[in-house]
């Protein structure tokens, strides 16, 4: 499973990284608000620190304008992956755009059938928003338990990145199913490292430790 980090912030993105375990960022419009960053130059930055696909989104509602947007960010780097919203302009331009070899990311999808088109149009990956799901009353894991069963049904091989993950719960019940990436906050992913009893045990070594008066 890859674990892509959903975030613009760079010091966040760096500590990350710096795991090994980081595979790719996502950004969105309001994640580049948030970080108060020129969206250009945080996503170049962003791309020379991470090997793997970094989102980048447009913000035109219309194909040709969108891609007009692509043709520019995709020029940022090798490694830029376009984001598209789950619209009949963004799938006709993710088709243009991945015919032509170009990574995308259809976004904000909240239900199978917009899966099962976004991979017929050829989408590198699928973001179903599980978190945002819940929020209005839907199953978000069954939606990606759905989106596995359609690709795996026809081996499409667009990948299921499951996006708007809210706690590691989430994160857990996507891997079992079978979501080729998670995209989570910063915060989410350090608490995936965290137990108590892993602190307790390391305190009563140490303790014991210290007794036998050695050192490595
Ligand atoms: O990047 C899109 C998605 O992950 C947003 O998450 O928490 O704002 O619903 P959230």
């Amino acid at each position: 499973m890859k674990f892509f980090v959903d975030t613009a912030e760079i010091a966040d993105i760096k500590e990350l990284a710096d795991t090994g375990l980081l595979d790719g960022v996502t950004t969105n419009p309001s994640l580049i608000a948030k970080s108060g960053r020129d969206f250009m130059e945080v996503t170049k930055e962003i791309c020379e620190i991470v090997d793997g696909p970094v989102s980048a989104e447009v913000v035109a509602l219309d194909h040709a304008g969108m891609m007009r947007e692509a043709e520019i960010l995709r020029k940022i780097a090798d490694n830029v992956c376009i984001k598209v919203p789950l619209t009949v302009d963004g799938l006709k331009t993710c088709k243009a755009l991945t015919s032509d070899g170009t990574m995308v990311n259809v976004t904000l999808c909240f239900s199978a059938n917009q899966a099962l088109l976004a991979a017929k149009a050829g989408a590198s990956f699928i973001s179903p928003f599980i978190g945002r799901h819940d929020d209005n009353g839907f199953d978000g894991i069954q939606l990606i338990e759905d989106i596995r069963v359609i690709y795996d049904n026809y081996a499409f091989e667009t990948e299921i990145l499951a996006a708007s993950i809210r706690h590691p719960i989430h994160l857990l019940q996507c891997a079992k199913i079978g979501a080729d990436v998670a995209t989570m906050p910063p915060k989410v992913i350090l608490s995936l490292f965290k137990h108590v009893l892993t602190d307790k045990g390391i305190e009563g070594f140490l303790a014991d430790w210290a007794k036998t008066g050695q050192s490595i």
